[in-house]
């Protein structure tokens, strides 16, 4: 059976009521991802999709899910999924089949994927109101408006004739994954403890000689030893000056003596997952210059971490993290003058390029709102989730920046839990502060 199931019956009712609670009388459709095709037989690997995993905790491919409210704090929902096929699961393995959908999901329900196009009108004419986000599978989508098209002409007579009115659901659903609850933030912390076990491994593990995949395959199979089934993301793992390019993707570099390794990498556990970024010096010390870099991020990212209160903006640590970054390049030599005046016209730009924060959750860049119907930023609020991650980076040919300097790059990402008594680093166990990180490195394996 999938390593996705999250079998809480209870759990995702409650979730899918409180959400057509807020949507209000209509038919909420929502259809997961499909499998898709790498290259020859070869499937990509397949991953709910968040909405979908978060409102049924069914981790098979080819489902949807048609839900509408029946009357205050009641509602119905129909899963359609894969029948059971004794023959194709000798190939592919288990399927939850309709009996087992509706007895380990919780839904009034299950009926065969294939009856959706078939039972559609029917549950469309039963609906002034139809909640589906349009654009994420066009073959859906084309499908479901020939059918409202089919629904408007048998109410021909109705003057005029009418679909239902589509509403988007996405604002909804994202307004609630935005604050965490309990299971959600138990699978952040699980998340989070895989991934400070990935990356110490990888500090330990690293040394000149090794190529960057090595590392990585260290690092993610120590995730995999800590229960996480997959990472949350591609796994970066950039040697030397590979640290300048923010998402590099080869890690097929051999590493070098006096190289520096930037990982950016978050373990995944029961859908959630943590996004965390290390710089450390894979011969065990840091060099003076890369010592200074370092520091200077460092110092950026505590402060920034210190801006992440109850009813701050979300961007606050943002510019927190320009003020100290901008501080730093003035003394490290790069910038010159008054910090003001560098900040207000985007002299660190160079060197710092990316935004420092965003949610984090079951996507890691979370859905979630950043600005009101005004465009003012969002204030942070209890329960959520956001990264920290400030960085310099200082090209092998920049002629801007001292010698020294070419070639660095770092950044120090941590995930933060938004609480009433202050932010909570939730990956505080990755070693952090010059002495820790280069202690990790210095450390013996246990094998
Ligand atoms: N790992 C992607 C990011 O930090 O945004
Ligand atoms: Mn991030
Ligand atoms: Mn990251």
């Amino acid at each position: 059976m999938s390593r996705d199931a999250l079998q809480d019956p209870d759990l995702h009712r409650r979730r899918r009521q409180r959400l057509l609670d807020e949507l209000g009388d209509g038919l909420l459709l929502l259809p997961t991802a499909a499998e898709t095709l790498r290259n020859g037989d070869v499937h990509h690997e397949f991953r709910p999709g968040s909405d979908f995993q978060y409102l049924t905790g069914f981790p098979e491919p080819e489902a949807i899910l048609a839900a509408w409210r029946t009357a205050k704090g009641r509602h119905r929902a129909i899963l359609f999924v894969r029948p059971r096929d004794p023959a194709r699961e000798i190939w592919d393995g288990k399927r939850h089949g309709l009996i087992g959908a509706k007895k380990a999901f919780g839904v009034d329900e299950a009926r065969e994927f294939g009856a959706f196009w078939r039972d559609l009108p029917e549950l469309l004419a039963a609906h002034d109101r139809l909640f589906h986000r349009l654009g994420a599978y066009a073959n859906f989508d084309r499908r479901l408006l020939d059918c409202c098209k089919g629904v408007a002409f048998r109410h021909r007579r109705r003057q005029p004739p009418q679909h239902p009115t589509i509403t988007d659901p996405g604002p909804a659903i994202a307004g609630q994954r935005a604050r965490k609850d309990a299971q959600e933030l138990a699978g952040l912390r699980a998340a989070a403890a895989a991934t400070a076990a990935g990356h110490v491994a990888a500090m330990r593990e690293a040394t000149p000689g090794m190529h960057e995949y090595e590392v990585q395959a260290v690092l993610e199979a120590e995730f995999r030893r800590h229960g996480s089934p997959r990472n949350g993301y591609p796994s970066i793992v950039a040697s030397g000056a590979n640290a300048c390019v923010l998402h590099y993707h080869e890690n097929d570099r051999l590493m070098r003596r006096g190289d520096l390794l930037l990982i950016d990498a978050g373990a995944e556990v029961g859908g959630l997952t943590a996004d965390v970024t290390r710089t450390f010096p894979i011969s065990g010390r840091f060099s003076p210059a890369q010592a200074a870099v370092y520091r200077a991020v460092l110092r950026a990212q505590l402060a920034g971490i210190r801006a992440c209160k109850v009813g701050a903006t979300w961007d606050a640590a943002h510019r927190t993290c320009i003020r100290w970054l901008t501080k730093g390049l003035v003394e490290l030599g790069v910038l010159h003058g008054r910090i003001d005046a560098l900040i207000a016209k985007g002299a660190f730009r160079p060197w710092y390029m990316h935004g420092t924060t965003h949610w984090l959750g079951r996507d890691v860049h979370d859905v979630g709102a950043y600005e009101d119907a005004r465009g003012r930023a969002e204030r942070l609020r209890a329960g959520e989730v956001l990264t920290v991650e400030p960085g310099l980076y200082f090209g092998r040919r920049d002629r801007k920046v001292p010698a020294e300097l070419r070639g660095i790059g770092v950044r120090i990402e941590d995930d933060i839990l938004i609480t009433a008594a202050g932010p909570e680093v939730l990956t505080a166990a990755v070693p952090k502060s010059v002495r820790e990180v280069e202690a990790a490195c210095q450390s013996a394996s246990p094998f």
